[in-house]
C-alpha cells in the first residue's frame, strides 16, 4: 500500500492545491494531507480553520485525510507510515526552493522520496498569497478556490 503526503501551508487551500491532492490521490493509494503551521508566515487563518477548509474541500476524495503536523517533514511523513512526499510545482519560480528543500529532506531522511506534480496552466500562476490579496480588496475569488474558501474569505473581509 503507498501512502503519501501532500505537505502546505494551505492559507488557503487553492484549486491548485486542491488539484494536486487530486490527481496524488490517483496516483497512491491513499494520502494525508499534512497541514503545517508556518506561524512566521503569520497565516490569515488559523491552523483549525485551514484543516477545517482542506477536509471540506477534499470531503468528496475517499482516500485523503487531513493532520495538522508540526516539526520535520520527514518526521511527520514517518509517524504517518509514508515513504513519499507529493508536491506541486508551478512556473520556474518554485523550482530553486523546491529543489532545495528536496535535497536537504534527502539529505534527511534517504528512505523519503519526493516527487512533483506539475501545475496545470490554468493555475501555473495561483497561489495562496494573490487569492488573499484578491480577496482582501474584495475581489471575486471564484474558481480560484473551492467554495468553502470563498465563502470563508468573504466572511474574513466583510
Ligand atoms: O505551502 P508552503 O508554505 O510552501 O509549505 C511549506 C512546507 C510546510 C511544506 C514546508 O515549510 C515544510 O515542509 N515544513 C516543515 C518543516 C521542515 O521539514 N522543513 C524543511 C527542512 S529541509
Amino acid at each position: 500500500m503507498k501512502r503519501a503526503i501532500t505537505p502546505g501551508t494551505f492559507d488557503p487551500i487553492t484549486s491548485g492545491h486542491l488539484d494536486i491532492i487530486t490527481r496524488a490521490a490517483q496516483l497512491v493509494d491513499e494520502v494525508i494531507v499534512g497541514v503545517a503551521p508556518s506561524s512566521r508566515k503569520n497565516p490569515l487563518f488559523s491552523l483549525e480553520e485551514r484543516v477545517a477548509l482542506v477536509e471540506q474541500a477534499t470531503a468528496h476524495l475517499p482516500n485523503v485525510s487531513v493532520h495538522p503536523f508540526d516539526g520535520l517533514l520527514v518526521d511527520f511523513a514517518a509517524r504517518m507510515g509514508a515513504d513519499v512526499v507529493i508536491k506541486g510545482l508551478r512556473a520556474i519560480t518554485d523550482f530553486e526552493y523546491e529543489f532545495q528543500m528536496t535535497a536537504l529532506n534527502y539529505q534527511l531522511d534517504r528512505s523519503m522520496e519526493t516527487i512533483f506534480i506539475m501545475s496545470p496552466p490554468d493555475y501555473m500562476y495561483l497561489s495562496s498569497s494573490i487569492v488573499r490579496e484578491i480577496a482582501s480588496l474584495h475581489g471575486d475569488v471564484t474558481g480560484f478556490v473551492p467554495d468553502c474558501v470563498a465563502d470563508a474569505l468573504r466572511a474574513k473581509f466583510a
